[in-house]
């Protein structure tokens, strides 16, 4: 098996070199569009549902579903000898080596997620693999929480995947209903989870959902569908709130949002997307506060924007939560500014930090090479005079000082070598990193990351 380095990803190109036999559970608006073009891959296709006239429809060649393309796909997957479907499960998996399981997965009142559907498929497929002598490969496809894949392969085919007959990936879908079969063709994003996060033990995945994968365990292959999703849903939600405001204050929404997305360094890329430090600094929290204290006022309903302190703060007591479950008095910051390269501690949640902890008896010890107290002016100064008077007692020349005399350490900021904590690092100490800072894992002290 190969080892993939943290943050690697697999190249595969799609290909029907190696065909394969692949029965597709479900065939709503997943499994159609899968079967369709998975057969035009020249791939053979069983289809399976409960419903008998979607079994029909698909046994000629007719889609169960409106899609553009798709049609055609059958049709033309129907004429190759490609495609079949039948309401046996049982059937469907003798017949083939890979099943794809794209039933549905819809939520119960209270949003509970109801895998009732995927249970069921999992009891009919781990059932006719015993009758079979090959070995079988599982895909799931449906949308399903972290966790579940190992839930109901632990559930279903424990014995089976030790055994080696079976091998489980779960590849979640990102198509669009509307465009489906160009995001098969084309996908936004392929990813392959595997029972350990290590590349997959056998090929189906690859070849079948594979262009360029990202492989992470089950759990996080899971979670990166919800991720999406939610992204998905805040960016409406965040357009519509800022084009409501915008209204309001006769001003034209939608010329806002597309100036707003004109910027490809801040706004649409991978900036401030990135878990780690509670966001500070003299702007951010300001200006939140202004527009939804403005919406407040007028009257206008802004739940999302409105609710973003909340979360800010939310994340800062996790962080305070994170160092006081730690049974010390010691503790250590590295960085203290709202963010690296600048003195401003406007705003700055390890400010925030700082005071909390000294205000409940702790010892800290801060280092932070641009704090240069004899150059604080203006605002800057007022705000840290009024709020840690003693800063200059707890500010240490050096990392290493800090480091030497700390039991927990709070790394906000890169501010030093991480090698020359080598000496200082030592395996009684923790530390804890709130901003992604994988060098810090190398020293021999317990190492904790804030969403990591
Ligand atoms: N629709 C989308 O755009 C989309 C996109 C990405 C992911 N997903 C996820 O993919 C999954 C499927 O979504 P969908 O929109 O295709 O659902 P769907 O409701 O359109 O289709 C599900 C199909 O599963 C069948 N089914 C139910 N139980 C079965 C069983 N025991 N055996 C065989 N077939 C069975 C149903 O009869 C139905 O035809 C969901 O988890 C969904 O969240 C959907």
């Amino acid at each position: 098996m190969i080892v993939l380095p943290e943050g690697t990803c697999f190249i595969f190109v799609m290909t029907a070199s190696r065909t394969h036999h692949v029965s597709i559970f479900g065939l709503g608006y997943v499994g159609a569009v899968t079967a369709g073009c998975l057969a035009e891959l020249g791939h053979h296709i069983t289809g399976a549902d409960v419903q008998q006239a979607k079994v029909d429809a698909f046994t000629v060649g007719v889609s169960p579903i409106i899609e553009p393309g798709l049609e055609s796909l059958l049709q033309g997957a129907k004429r190759a000898g490609r495609l079949e479907a039948t309401t046996d499960g049982a059937e469907a998996v003798q017949r083939t080596q890979v099943s794809i399981i794209c039933v549905g997965t819809p939520s119960q009142a209270a949003g509970r997620l109801n895998l009732d559907f995927v249970r069921k498929v999992c009891a009919q497929i781990a059932a006719a693999i015993r009758e079979k002598d090959q070995p079988h490969t599982i895909l799931f496809r449906s949308t399903m929480l972290p966790g579940s894949t190992r839930g109901v392969v632990g559930e279903f085919f424990a014995d089976l995947v030790a055994a080696g007959r079976v091998h489980v990936y779960y590849c979640p879908e990102f198509l669009r209903e509307g465009t489906a079969v160009r995001d098969f063709r084309d996908p936004s994003l392929c990813v392959v989870g595997t029972h350990d996060g290590n590349a997959p033990a056998t090929t189906e995945a690859l070849d079948l959902l594979g262009a360029e994968a990202q492989i992470l365990a089950w759990e996080g292959a899971e979670m990166v569908k919800y991720a999406c999703n939610y992204f998905h849903a805040l960016k409406v939600g965040f357009a519509n709130e800022i084009g409501r405001m915008a209204k309001h204050l006769g001003v034209d929404g939608a010329r806002v949002m597309d100036v707003v997305c004109r910027d490809e360094r801040l706004n649409i890329s991978r900036y401030y997307l990135r878990p780690g430090n509670p966001f500070g600094g003299s702007c951010l929290p300001k200006d939140v506060n202004a527009l939804s204290g403005l919406a407040r006022i007028e009257g206008v309903n802004l739940p999302l924007l409105d609710h973003v302190m909340d979360s800010n703060h939310a994340h800062l007591e996790s962080l305070l939560n994170l160092i006081t479950a730690k049974d010390v008095r010691r503790v250590g910051l590295l960085g203290l500014a709202f963010k690296a390269d600048t003195d401003d501690m406007r705003g700055s949640a390890l400010v925030t930090v700082a005071e909390t902890l000294l205000g409940r008896g702790y010892e800290v010890r801060i280092y932070d090479p641009s704090i240069n107290l004899t150059r604080l002016i203006g605002a800057n100064e007022a705000e840290i005079q009024r709020r840690m008077p003693h800063l200059a007692q707890l500010l240490s020349e050096s990392a290493e000082e800090v480091v030497r005399g700390s039991e927990v350490i709070v790394a906000s900021q890169r501010c030093m070598e991480v090698e020359s904590l080598r000496e200082v690092a030592t395996a009684g100490k923790q530390v804890i990193d709130v901003n992604g800072w994988p060098e810090l894992k190398t020293l021999p002290w317990h190492y904790e990351g804030v969403c990591w």
